[in-house]
């Protein structure tokens, strides 16, 4: 079953509208009173807010800032080694700012001119169906909490470093966007729950984990892989698999440990005709289909 649920700390709303984000144990900011109502502060501005209401904006501390500077410049070298051609392109474009974290607007600002994607706040998980089918519109749900201090290089669950070094590098680059809207497309033509498992596990495994051969190497271009400092440095000695949709779909995987088996997409061609292809014409019939083929 995919149970993206658990990347995700759970947002409550208590009783006297207290918003509440429940962080696990093992969560690094767990026992850090500051952390956690600075967590349920910016959830609660996400969930205040509505559509055609400005974007909320976070009123980052510097030390909030100051994590952002440091993964920011350890990741951009790092993706100078390892990121493929056409995210680095994305980045190149976009010009994201180094020195502090950018609000939702300003990523917005950045990213229509070049692809047309424009970003909206997230407290936590958004419903699958939601998340996938505003793709198609260009709009991407992001959440705006940044790590805990202790570990400035590492997260459990997605903060705004991987949405938007992850995410908007990849936005800003024209092919990458198409894919991204056929995502949206195909999740908002499927019907039954498990054909929209299917479509979010090759988005998983392509826009969140791909990897892809280049001339001097294999280099990384999801936005799961290009946010993480520590999984970048790995990926090449995962198990490596061709571009298959219905391995992709079907595939069991655990979202709470580096991912173990990466597909190589081969080339954007390849991805644009496989995965571009899939999400373009899906419907739950060949969603069906092509998981009976695999059975
Ligand atoms: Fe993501």
């Amino acid at each position: 079953m995919f149970e993206e649920g658990q990347y995700f700390a759970p947002v409550n709303t208590d009783a006297d509208g207290t918003v509440v984000v429940e962080l696990g144990e093992t969560h690094p900011g767990f026992a850090d009173a500051e952390y956690r109502d600075r967590r349920n502060a910016i959830a609660a501005l996400a969930l205040e807010w509505k559509p055609g209401l400005p974007m909320p904006t976070v009123d980052y501390t510097d030390a909030e800032h100051e994590i952002w500077r440091l993964a920011s410049a350890e990741l951009a070298i790092k993706h100078q080694a390892l990121a493929s051609r056409e995210y680095l392109d994305g980045s190149e474009r976009l010009k994201l700012p180094a020195d502090h974290i950018p609000q939702l607007h300003e990523v917005s600002e950045l990213l229509e001119p070049l692809t047309g994607f424009s970003y909206m706040p997230a407290a936590g998980l958004v419903p699958l169906r939601e998340f996938y089918g505003v793709l198609a519109d260009g709009r991407f749900h992001a959440t705006q909490y940044i790590r805990h201090h202790s570990v400035p290089l590492y997260t459990p669950e997605p903060d705004v470093i991987h949405e938007v070094i992850g995410h908007a590098n990849a936005l800003a680059a024209p092919r990458f966007a198409a894919l991204y809207r056929a995502a949206g497309d195909a999740a908002r033509r499927v019907h039954s729950e498990e054909a929209l498992e299917f479509v979010s596990r090759v988005f998983w495994f392509t826009l969140e984990f791909g990897v892809i051969s280049e001339g001097d190497g294999l280099k990384a271009y999801g936005a799961g892989i290009c946010s993480s400092y520590g999984e970048i440095d790995e990926f090449r000695d995962m198990t490596i698999l061709p571009l298959d949709l219905v391995t992709m779909g079907t595939i069991d995987y655990d979202i709470t440990h580096y991912q173990d088996k990466l597909f190589d997409a081969g080339s954007m061609d390849r991805l644009e005709d496989v995965v571009g292809e899939f999400w373009e014409n899906c419907d739950d019939d060949a969603i069906e289909r092509l998981k009976a083929d695999a059975a």
